[in-house]
C-alpha cells in the first residue's frame, strides 16, 4: 500500500501547491502519509548543500532514502522537489519499491512570469547562480507516471488526475471506501505552526 509520489518540475511549476493538496487528500482518506517539501528538507537535512550538480544529487538521494525508510514502515512519502537530473531520479526509482513520478510540466516563460518567490528576477539579474531553467539544466522526465500541465489546467484538475492515477493502480482506495478524517487540515496546520514556532519550518 505504501509508495513514494515525487513531484518534479521547475521552480514555480506547482510542486508545492499540488503535493500539498494530494497529501491532504491522502490524509483525509485516513492514510499514513508524510509530505517532504524541498524547502523543508533543505532547511532541516541539507542546509550545508548548495546547488551544484553534486549537491543537488546528494539532496535528491537523501530525500529518496528517507522516503524508502518511510515506505518500509507503511508510510506514503509525498515529495515536492525539483530533482533536475534524470540519473538521480532513476536511482531513486531503483531504490524505492513503488515510485510514482509526477512531472509538473509548465513552460519556463510561465513559471518565470509567476515568479512566486521572486527568484527568477534575481537569477536573471545574475544574483543567483545555478538556477534551474536559467543557468542550470532541467532534464524533463522521459516516462513519468503522470504529467500535469499546470499552465493549462487548474489545481483541482491536476490534483484529480494524480489521485485518479493512484486509485487506478490500486495504491489508494476510493474515497467512498474510506473513513474520512475531516479534521486533517486543522491537525496538519497545528503541527506546522508548532514546527514554525520551533524554527523548523516557515509559518503559512
Ligand atoms: N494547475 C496548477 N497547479 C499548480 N499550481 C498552479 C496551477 N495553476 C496555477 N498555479 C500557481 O502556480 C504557483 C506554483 O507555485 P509553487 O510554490 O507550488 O511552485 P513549486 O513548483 O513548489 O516551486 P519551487 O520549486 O520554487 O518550490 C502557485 O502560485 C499556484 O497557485
Ligand atoms: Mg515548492
Amino acid at each position: 500500500m505504501s509508495f513514494t509520489l515525487w513531484f518534479t518540475g521547475l521552480s514555480g511549476a506547482g510542486k508545492t501547491t499540488l503535493s500539498r493538496c494530494v497529501y491532504m487528500e491522502l490524509r483525509r482518506r485516513g492514510l499514513a502519509a508524510e509530505l517532504l517539501d524541498g524547502d523543508l528538507i533543505r532547511n532541516n537535512f541539507s542546509s550545508e548543500l548548495g546547488f551544484s550538480r553534486r549537491d543537488r544529487d546528494v539532496n535528491v538521494r537523501r530525500i529518496g532514502f528517507v522516503s524508502h525508510l518511510l515506505n518500509r514502515h507503511g508510510v506514503i512519502s509525498v515529495v515536492a522537489a525539483i530533482a533536475p537530473y534524470a540519473q538521480a531520479r532513476e536511482q531513486n526509482r531503483e531504490l524505492l519499491e513503488t515510485y510514482v513520478e509526477v512531472f509538473v510540466n509548465c513552460p519556463l516563460e510561465v513559471t518565470e512570469r509567476r515568479d512566486v518567490k521572486g527568484l527568477y528576477a534575481r537569477a536573471r539579474a545574475g544574483q543567483i547562480a545555478n538556477f534551474t531553467g536559467i543557468s542550470d539544466p532541467y532534464e524533463e522526465p522521459a516516462a513519468p507516471e503522470v504529467t500535469c500541465f499546470t499552465d493549462r489546467e487548474d489545481v483541482a484538475a491536476s490534483v484529480g488526475r494524480v489521485v485518479d492515477y493512484l486509485e487506478g493502480c490500486g495504491l489508494v482506495p476510493p474515497a467512498d471506501q474510506c473513513r474520512l478524517v475531516e479534521t486533517c487540515e486543522q491537525d496538519d496546520r497545528q503541527w506546522r505552526n508548532r514546527l514554525a514556532r520551533l524554527g523548523y519550518a516557515r509559518a503559512d
